[in-house]
């Protein structure tokens, strides 16, 4: 366990979709650090069961909980597995490259069932849980191609405008029910995902390429995993009692300079 951070989350259950990697792996750790019950949900179960064991290896609480989050059925089993909920953070997620021309039907269903029909699942049946706790903090991982117009993520854009108008609808809906959610918008953050794109799609030229994308950001590089953690550790404790509907850039300055 790292000792610095305070214990913001202390006895809270958290669940966090995708927590198996990347952004959803740091964040899971961050919240065990500051004292959460985290459970994650995944798809990978070696990601997840890797994810869970450092957390417990560091003094953290970590259960697993084996579903994909577009499947209704394993979404509500999971969900209902929980001895109580007081945070979710709607964390899973999955790319595509295209525009409008190149994007097949089934791009966009693929992309729909996992970025929206997932996020849907988990406030469907998260808020009914946090209901039952008496409130809670939501909090959605959406990006800045919610916001602008990136080229050639048709399909992915469409799925977290999706994402930030759910956020608004739902903060929206249960502001009188002590319910906040929340989104984050990041830029490009360096997780494997990115990592195994270029070097599928750049194959040995991976170097150039990953200096490439880290300059589109204003600020010279892409985010940590571990900097959205910080951000999501805030928003989803009580610190942040003030704060729903909101969406908050973490983006090297990139919406900045639109
Ligand atoms: N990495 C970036 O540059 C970046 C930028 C902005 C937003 N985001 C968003 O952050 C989130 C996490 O991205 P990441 O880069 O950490 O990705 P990642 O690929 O490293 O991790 C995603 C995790 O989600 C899991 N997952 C995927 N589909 C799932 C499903 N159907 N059910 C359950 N689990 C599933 C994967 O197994 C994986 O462990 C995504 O929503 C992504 O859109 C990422």
């Amino acid at each position: 366990m790292t000792p610095p951070f305070s214990q913001r989350l202390l006895d809270k259950h958290a669940l966090i979709t995708g927590g198996g990697s990347g952004i959803g792996r740091a964040i899971a750790e961050r919240f065990a650090a500051e004292g959460a019950h985290v459970f994650i949900v995944e798809l990978s179960d070696a990601a997840a069961a890797d994810a869970a064991a450092a957390i417990r290896v560091a003094g953290g609480k970590c259960d697993v909980l084996a579903a994909d989050v577009s499947d209704t059925e394993a979404m509500g089993a999971a969900f209902a597995k929980l001895p109580k909920l007081n945070v979710l953070v709607n964390n899973a997620g999955i790319a595509h490259i295209g525009n409008v021309l190149t994007t097949t039907a089934s791009d966009m269903d693929r992309l729909h069932a996992v970025n929206v029909r997932g996020v849907y699942h988990g406030m469907h049946f998260g808020v009914a849980r946090l209901l039952e706790a008496g409130g809670g903090a939501i909090l959605n991982i959406c990006s800045v191609a919610a916001k602008l117009g990136i080229a050639d993520r048709f399909a992915y854009s469409m799925t977290k405008g999706a994402v930030l108008s759910m956020t608004l609808s739902v903060a929206r809906d249960f502001v009188d029910k002590k319910i906040r959610c929340n989104c984050v918008c990041p830029a490009r953050v360096h997780t494997p995902f990115v990592d195994g794109y270029l070097a599928k799609t750049y194959p040995g030229r991976e170097a150039e390429m990953f200096a490439k994308l880290s300059a589109w950001q204003p600020i010279g590089r892409m985010g940590e995993p571990s900097e959205i953690a910080a951000l999501a550790a805030f928003l989803c404790s009580d610190e942040a009692g003030f704060i729903t509907g909101a969406s908050y850039d973490i983006d090297g300055g990139v919406t900045l300079l639109r």
